[in-house]
C-alpha cells in the first residue's frame, strides 16, 4: 500500500518537474490550428497602405458584421508594416502609420475578442523591401510576443542561398521559445514542395504563387487567377490535417474584379479544401453579396470541420468537375463545377464519394440553405458558367 502511495507521489512529481522543463509557448504550439484558421489580411486589398486606423476599423466591422461571429478571429498586417531596425537590431514599425506603437494595436485588437497577426520574412528584406527577419528570429519572435502577437506571416524574399526548410524551422523553434502561442504561416509559394517537410514547423503553408483577383489571369511574375489556383491543388489532399493544412492564399471574395458567382465558387473550393479563410477585402464596406459568400456558416461549417480532410477531384469531364470532402457523422460535402461558358447539368453518383451505390442520402444545398429531400444513386443539378452547386450528402 506505502508502496502504491510512494509510486504515485513519485510519478506525480516526475510529471511536474517534466512540465516546468517545457516552456510555456511550447505547450500549445501543436495544438493552435486544430480547424484551418480565419481571420483577414490586408494585403489583397490594401497592400502596402496598412495603418493604425485601418486595422481598428477592420476589428470593428469583424465583430459588427457578425464575422467574428461566423469564425473569423486573426486580424493580421501584412507587408510595409515596419521600417528599419534600431541600434539594438529591434525591429521598428513605421511611426506615422502605427504611432501608438504595436503593443497598443494588439491590445485594441484583443479588446474586441480577436487575435493579432504581423507579416515577416525569412530572407534579409521583405518583398516590398522591409527588414527582413534573418540572422533577428529569436530577437523579432520576443519583441511579437512581447507585444501580444498570436499569428506569424512568414514571407520568403530576398533568400537567395537559403533553403527553406532550415530557415522556416529557425523561425518555428524561436516562436515556440518565445513563451506565447503563435500561430506560423509559411508563405514560400510552393517552390520546395513545404507540404512535404512543413507539417509540424508551421500550421498552414502557401502551395502557390499569389492569388489575383480573376477568374484565370495569370501575371509573368508567377501571380495566378482562380483557376489556375484550383487546378495546383489537385494532388495535394494527402498532406493537410489538424494543424497542419494547404495554403491556396487568402480569399479575393469582395474585391471586385470577379463575378458573384465566381466569387461563391471561390469561396465554395475553399472551404472543400479545408483552407485557411483569410478575407482580403475591405471588411468596412461589405456588399449583401460579399456578406452572404463569407458569413455563410453552413459553407463555413464545411471548411471547420473537425476531421479536418481536404477534399479532392473525384470526377473531370472538362469543363464541368466534382469534388468531395469526408465530413464528421459520415456525411460529404460535394461541389458540382462549372468551369465553362455554357449551363449544364452536373451529376455526382453515390459511387463516387464512396457511398454505396444503392444507398439513400439526404441532399442539402448549402448555398439555398435548403432541404432538397433523400435521393438513390446519384444527384443533379443544373449549373451556370463559372458557377458551382454546393451540397451536403448524409447518407
Ligand atoms: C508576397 C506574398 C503576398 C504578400 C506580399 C507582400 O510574397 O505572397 O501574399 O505577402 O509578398 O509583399
Amino acid at each position: 500500500m506505502e508502496t502504491r502511495i510512494r509510486c504515485v507521489l513519485l510519478t506525480v512529481l516526475a510529471a511536474s518537474i517534466i512540465s516546468i522543463q517545457i516552456p510555456a509557448g511550447d505547450l500549445s504550439f501543436d495544438d493552435l490550428a486544430k480547424t484551418p484558421p480565419m481571420g483577414w489580411n490586408s494585403w489583397n486589398k490594401f497592400a502596402c497602405n496598412v495603418s493604425e486606423t485601418l486595422i481598428k476599423e477592420t476589428s470593428d466591422a469583424m465583430v459588427a458584421t457578425g464575422m467574428k461571429d461566423a469564425g473569423y478571429q486573426y486580424v493580421v498586417i501584412d507587408d510595409c508594416w515596419q521600417v528599419s531596425r534600431d541600434a539594438q537590431g529591434n525591429i521598428v514599425p513605421d511611426p506615422v502609420r502605427f504611432p501608438s506603437g504595436m503593443k497598443a494595436l494588439a491590445d485594441y485588437v484583443h479588446s474586441k475578442g480577436l487575435k493579432f497577426g504581423l507579416y515577416s520574412d525569412a530572407g534579409t528584406a521583405t518583398c516590398q523591401k522591409r527588414p527582413g527577419s534573418r540572422g533577428f528570429e529569436e530577437k523579432d519572435a520576443t519583441q511579437y510576443a512581447a507585444w501580444g502577437v498570436d499569428y506569424l506571416k512568414y514571407d520568403w524574399c530576398s533568400t537567395e542561398g537559403q533553403d527553406a526548410h532550415a530557415a522556416y524551422t529557425r523561425m518555428s523553434k524561436a516562436l515556440r521559445g518565445a513563451g506565447r502561442p503563435i500561430v506560423l504561416s509559411i508563405c514560400e509559394w510552393g517552390g520546395s514542395q513545404p507540404w512535404l517537410w512543413a507539417p509540424g514547423i508551421g500550421h498552414l503553408w502557401r502551395t502557390t504563387g499569389d492569388i489575383q483577383d480573376c477568374w484565370d489571369c495569370s501575371q509573368p511574375w508567377g501571380g495566378m487567377g482562380l483557376i489556375h489556383i484550383i487546378d495546383l491543388q489537385t494532388e495535394l489532399h494527402a498532406y493537410a490535417g489538424p494543424g497542419h493544412w494547404n495554403d491556396p492564399d487568402m480569399l479575393e471574395v469582395g474585391n471586385g474584379h470577379m463575378t458573384t458567382s465566381e466569387y461563391r465558387a471561390h469561396f465554395s473550393f475553399w472551404c472543400l479544401l479545408a483552407a485557411p479563410l483569410m478575407a482580403g477585402n475591405d471588411l468596412r464596406e461589405l456588399s449583401p453579396e460579399t456578406k452572404e459568400i463569407l458569413l455563410n456558416k453552413e459553407v463555413i461549417t464545411v471548411d471547420q470541420d473537425p476531421l479536418g480532410i481536404q477534399g479532392r477531384k473525384v470526377a473531370d469531364a472538362g469543363p464541368t468537375q466534382v469534388w468531395m470532402k469526408p465530413l464528421s457523422g459520415a456525411a460529404r460535402a460535394v461541389i458540382l463545377f462549372n468551369r465553362g461558358s455554357a449551363v449544364s447539368p452536373i451529376s455526382v453518383t453515390w459511387e463516387q464519394i464512396g457511398l454505396a451505390p444503392g444507398a439513400e442520402a439526404q441532399v442539402r444545398d448549402l448555398w439555398a440553405k435548403k432541404d432538397l429531400g433523400t435521393f438513390k444513386a446519384r444527384f443533379t443539378a443544373t449549373v451556370k458558367p463559372h458557377d458551382v452547386a454546393m451540397i451536403r450528402v448524409q447518407p
